[in-house]
């Protein structure tokens, strides 16, 4: 069941986070729940973890796949009017593009893009005024200093101009729409000891993986009163990534 917490600075705030099972979606999830939001969250694999989320936070989890774009739309439709819609469903698939199957790149495009832009247009439908619509982009939409990350990296340049368009076609209506640019973070995806660890912190000026909870606390920021004008931006925490 949702969130019935009547205090904190999203009291009485509906909010939807498209991936919220585990890593940043999660303590996003935990963050907006614990200050008050009634909080859904949708899931595709990780079942386990996402009852395990839902009981700890009385958030509400559903299971819709965000490949399958009539079913993003429908989650996010049958919500009704959002105050928040955060999207971080995401997946990394790297390596050598002239190796990689066609498929499993569509399949990303359509998690980490398509479905994005089709989430925040339904959630712009009915959702109220002075409502936040926040997605999960990456350091990896402004600078891509590896190979084998193209079609990463096009899903996140993807919801820059994403932003910015719709920021113009809901401000109106006091709409914010931002994106969030992590640097590596600590979660599933990227591990703090993963393989991947030590070329990762060559490129940070702040030798460490972010924890998802200081990646949270930037869209708790952006979700919250004090940030009624900024939009159509991207914010960037990275440990100085792209510095
Ligand atoms: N970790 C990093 O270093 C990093 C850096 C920059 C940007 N990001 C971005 O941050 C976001 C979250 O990443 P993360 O590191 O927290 O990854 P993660 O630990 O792999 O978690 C991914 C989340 O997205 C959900 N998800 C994936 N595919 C989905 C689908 N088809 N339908 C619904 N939900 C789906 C997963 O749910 P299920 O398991 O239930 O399917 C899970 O809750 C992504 O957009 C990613 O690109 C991450």
């Amino acid at each position: 069941m949702a969130n019935s917490q009547s205090s904190g600075v999203f009291a009485g705030r509906k909010a939807l986070i498209i991936g919220g099972s585990r890593g940043i979606g999660a303590a996003v999830v935990r963050r907006l729940a614990r200050e008050g939001a009634s909080v859904s969250f949708t899931y595709a694999g990780s079942e386990a973890a996402a009852k395990a989320l839902a009981a700890e936070t009385g958030a509400e989890a559903l299971r819709s796949d965000a490949a399958d774009r009539a079913a993003v739309i429908e989650v996010v439709r049958a919500r009704g009017a959002l105050d928040i819609l955060v999207y971080n469903a995401g997946l990394f698939i790297g390596g050598d593009p002239l190796a990689t199957e066609a498929d499993a790149v569509d399949r990303m495009i359509d998690v980490n893009l398509r479905s994005a832009y089709h989430a925040a247009v339904e959630a712009g439908r009915r959702m109220n005024e002075g409502g936040r619509i926040i997605m999960i982009g990456s350091v990896n939409g402004d600078r891509m200093p590896f190979a084998g990350g193209a079609s990463y990296a096009l899903t996140k340049s993807g919801l820059q101009g994403m932003a910015r368009g719709l920021a113009r076609d809901f401000g109106a209506r006091g709409i914010t729409v931002n994106v969030v640019q992590p640097g590596p973070t600590d979660t599933d995806m990227n591990p703090a000891d993963g393989p991947m660890k030590d070329m990762m912190h060559s490129f940070l000026a702040i030798k460490r993986h972010a924890t998802p909870d200081e990646v949270a606390g930037m869209v708790a920021y952006l979700a919250g009163p004090e940030a009624g004008v900024i939009t159509g931006a991207m914010h960037t925490i990275d440990g100085g990534f792209g510095a």
